[in-house]
Order: C-alpha cells, then sequence, then structure tokens
C-alpha cells in the first residue's frame, strides 16, 4: 500500500471509509512489526506481528495501559472493572471470574438451555428471525441470568435492563470515536438518556437487594462493599461487554448452521451423545464436544467482535525494534490477524481442522485484561448450537455470505432466516 510518510493525516480518510479493508492491504509479509499509522498528530502504530501480542498484554500497566479511548466510556460506565486498574481491578475481576467460572455456569445449564428453548419457540411461532435480534435477546438473558441467578429478576426487571442498555449503547460507539465535542444540545440530550438508564439500573439492582438479598454474582460483589451505584456500574458494563459481542456473535454462527453444509446435522448428533434421560444437555460434556467447539471457534475467528482493541505507553517504551514515546497507541486488530493468508489456509473459508494454538487467534484478547467473559461467551455459543441444531431446520437463501460492518463491534447485517422445527421438517419430507 502506498502512504505518503509526510502526511500526518493520510491514513485517516481510508481508514474511516473502510477500516476492516484497510487493515487488510497490509501484506504481513512485508511490514514492520509495528507500521506506523498516520491517523494524526499523536503516534498510533499498528500491531502486525502477532509474537508480540503477549508481551505487549504483559507489560506492567505502570508502563502500558488500556489509553485514553476507552477512558472515555468513563462517564457512562463509572469506575467498573473495564476502566479501574491495580489492586481494586483485581478484586473486581476476581468477583468476575468466580460468577463465570465453569461450576457455575453448569448448575446455571438448564436454566439457559430453556431459555434459549424459549427464544427458538418464538422464532418458529413467528416462522423466521432476524438472527441478529435473537443473538442479542439471548446475550442479554444469559448475562441475566448469570449474574443474578436463579428466579431473580421479573421478566419486567429484566426488559428494564435492556431497556436502559438499549438507551445509551450508541453514545457510547459515538464517544469512543468522537473526535469533536458534541453540540450543548446534543451533550445534554446525551447527559438525560445516561441519567435515565442510570436510574433504571440502581433500581433493579436496589429492589434485587432489598427483596431477595444478595444472590447469585451479586453476593460476591457485596462481600466487596460496593455502593448501590457502584454495582450498578458493574451490571451495565456487563451488559455492554457482553451483549453485542455475543449478540453477534451468535448470528455468525446460526448463519454457519444454516449454511455450512452438513455442519448442524453433526453437532445434532454431537448433542444427542451428551443429553441425559431428561432431555437436558450435559453441561460438564461440553468441552469434549469437538465439533461445537471447533465451530464456536471458527465463528469468533472469522468474526471476531471485538475487530480492534489498542494500549498506550505511559513511559518510554522498547518493543518491535522501535522505542515508543510516551502516549503512542498501539492498535491491535484480531480482524487483521485472522483474515490473513500468512497465518491461516485460506482465511476467508470456515473450515473445522484448524488448528487454533496459534499466536494469530485472539478473539478475547490475552494477558490480565482478556476478556473476564470468555467462558460464558464459549459456553453459551456451544448451548445455542447444540439446541438449535438438535430441534431445527434452519434456512437462509441468500447465496454469498453477508460482510460484517465495523462499527465499536464488528457487527452482522441484518439476516433474515426461515425455521421449520425438526418433527414437522420430517414429516414434510415423508
Ligand atoms: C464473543 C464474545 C466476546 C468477545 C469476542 C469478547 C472480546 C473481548 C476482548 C478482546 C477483550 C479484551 C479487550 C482489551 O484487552 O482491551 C474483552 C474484555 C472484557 N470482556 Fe469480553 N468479549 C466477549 C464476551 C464477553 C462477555 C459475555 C462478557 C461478560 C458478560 C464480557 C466482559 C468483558 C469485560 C468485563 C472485559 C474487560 C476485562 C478487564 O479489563 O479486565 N465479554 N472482551
Amino acid at each position: 500500500m502506498k502512504r505518503l510518510k509526510m502526511d500526518w493525516f493520510a491514513d485517516v480518510k481510508p481508514f474511516r471509509h473502510d477500516p476492516l479493508n484497510f487493515l487488510l492491504n497490509f501484506d504481513l509479509t512485508k511490514t514492520e512489526p509495528l507500521e506506523k499509522l498516520r491517523l494524526g498528530p499523536q503516534p498510533v502504530y499498528l500491531l502486525t506481528d502477532p509474537e508480540l501480542v503477549k508481551p505487549i498484554l504483559r507489560f506492567p500497566e505502570t508502563q502500558v495501559d488500556k489509553g485514553r479511548l476507552i477512558k472515555k466510556l468513563r462517564s457512562v460506565i463509572g469506575d467498573s472493572v473495564v476502566i479501574l486498574s491495580g489492586e481494586e481491578h483485581k478484586r473486581r475481576r476476581g468477583v468476575l471470574h468466580g460468577m463465570m467460572a465453569r461450576g457455575n455456569l453448569e448448575s446455571l445449564a438448564p436454566l439457559m438451555s430453556a431459555e434459549i428453548r424459549r427464544c427458538l419457540a418464538s422464532a418458529v411461532r413467528a416462522g423466521g428471525f432476524d438472527a441478529h435480534q435473537i443473538g442479542s435477546t439471548l446475550a442479554l438473558r444469559l448475562i441475566c441470568i448469570t449474574a443474578f441467578g436463579k428466579n431473580v429478576l421479573s421478566e419486567t426487571d429484566e426488559q428494564a435492563l435492556v431497556q436502559s442498555v438499549r438507551l445509551i449503547e450508541d453514545d457510547v460507539a459515538d464517544e469512543i470515536f468522537r473526535v469533536f465535542p458534541l453540540s450543548p444540545w446534543a451533550a445534554r440530550k446525551r447527559n438525560q438518556r445516561r441519567e435515565a438508564s442510570r436510574v433504571v439500573m440502581k433500581r433493579v439492582v436496589k429492589k434485587v437487594r432489598e427483596e431477595v438479598g444478595t444472590t447469585g454474582g451479586l453476593e460476591e460483589y457485596a462481600k466487596l462493599g460496593l455502593s448501590d451505584e457502584a454495582l450498578a456500574d458493574e451490571v451495565l458494563t456487563l451488559l455492554l461487554a457482553g451483549h453485542h459481542t455475543t449478540g453477534a456473535a451468535v448470528a455468525w454462527l446460526l448463519h454457519a448452521l444454516a449454511t455450512e453444509p452438513g455442519l448442524a446435522e453433526k453437532i445434532s448428533a454431537e448433542a444427542s451423545l451428551m443429553t441425559d434421560l431428561n432431555g437436558e444437555i450435559d453441561a460438564s460434556k461440553l468441552p469434549g464436544a469437538r465439533t461445537t467447539m471447533a465451530t464456536v471457534r471458527e465463528v469468533t475467528r472469522l468474526f471476531p467482535s471485538s475487530w480492534w482493541f489498542s494500549r498506550e505507553t505511559i513511559e518510554e517504551t522498547k518493543i518491535g525494534g522501535r522505542t515508543l514515546k510516551p502516549k503512542t497507541s498501539i492498535l491491535l486488530s484480531p480482524w487483521l490477524f485472522h483474515r490473513s493468508a500468512h497465518f491461516w489456509e485460506e482465511p476467508d473459508r470456515f473450515k473445522l481442522d484448524r488448528g487454533y494454538n496459534n499466536p494469530a487467534y485472539l478473539p478475547f484478547g490475552a494477558g490480565p485484561r482478556a476478556c473476564v467473559g470468555m467462558t460464558l461467551a464459549t459456553f453459551e455459543l456451544q448451548l445455542i448450537a447444540m439446541e438449535c441444531a438438535s430441534s431445527l431446520v434452519l434456512e437462509f437463501d441468500q447465496v454469498a455470505r453477508p460482510e460484517p460492518e465495523a462499527q465499536v463491534m464488528l457487527m452482522p447485517p441484518s439476516m433474515l432466516m426461515k425455521t421449520t422445527p425438526k418433527i414437522e421438517r420430517l414429516s414434510q419430507v415423508a
């Protein structure tokens, strides 16, 4: 790619216009490990050598931290786990690890499966669904089950939480990439939306604490002595971090089930080997479900919801043969690594026989700030794949695979699918 060396802004237009192709235009056999991007006067480097991912993400946070882009979110999510650093970050992260530990998720699996079946049944009654819409709904519900435990939230509480997230999620996206300040009128409107969202979030948290004491994940937070306000920030963070990321992955998973020849049948057969006498999937066996696990890995490789994340140097740092000045941003792009022919054979194809022990596979990041929701996301994607493949036939008419869109997250377009229950399908064939 030809880029004028002296023009500080040379990459702004192509990057803003089509960031996914801009990144794929880098030929990773020819690039420096850190390629300078011309995105303005502040130094920004793109990491092109995946061997440097772990060293960069494992620098002490007094030397390299998450940087200013993510800190812009403080006004929305307060000082929650994503923003905090040091000991308080570790304490809060510890609570999340416990909440999303395998054993805990396994005990919640029947409840999650019931929710998945309820959602799929309503899609069948409607004759079809939009894959991203159903994916986002399921992702939010399953986070609520994980955070609040069994039968704690009423349907109205849950809908209030969902609405309060919807109210501000576009603002979050706008905030991260905003260069110029909002007009006073727009800023007032945004603050009103934010306040309305916080009020709902706090009301639900307070109600849960008063009516049922501290349950589910909240129990451990209570031991940290968090106020209702701080707890509401943590809940909002979980919903925002886990909702679109997993919702988008669910959409691509459903797309793969509908379009990859033989995939749904293989997953259905795998599910039938791990279903107990009550017809429930035995969640303790999920890590051994090889086809389902490979499907989840391939979906998160092809469509990494977090298509970029960044770090910023606090002090002078030597890395990749360069000496980076303080306040230098480093852009890490799972999208670039996952789609590079340098690291993957036929990178754009869905293939189940790949090895993922590859430094160029990092859908959930790495190091001390890697995704704390990774186990939950993988767990729910596997459950959804099995529940869906066991009971439904999905159809998607479009021949060409739809392209994702680069927003703050990598978003799928609308994908309308037809669905038929398997029993009905069998009677149609007979
Ligand atoms: C397919 C789904 C998901 C993907 C691809 C994903 C991706 C990521 C990535 C790449 C990071 C690291 C960002 C960085 O290092 O700057 C991250 C962090 C995080 N994720 Fe996820 N995520 C997913 C699902 C979830 C879920 C379900 C939750 C929780 C319910 C969650 C909560 C978080 C939190 C709280 C952090 C910040 C951790 C910290 O700073 O210590 N994520 N995620």
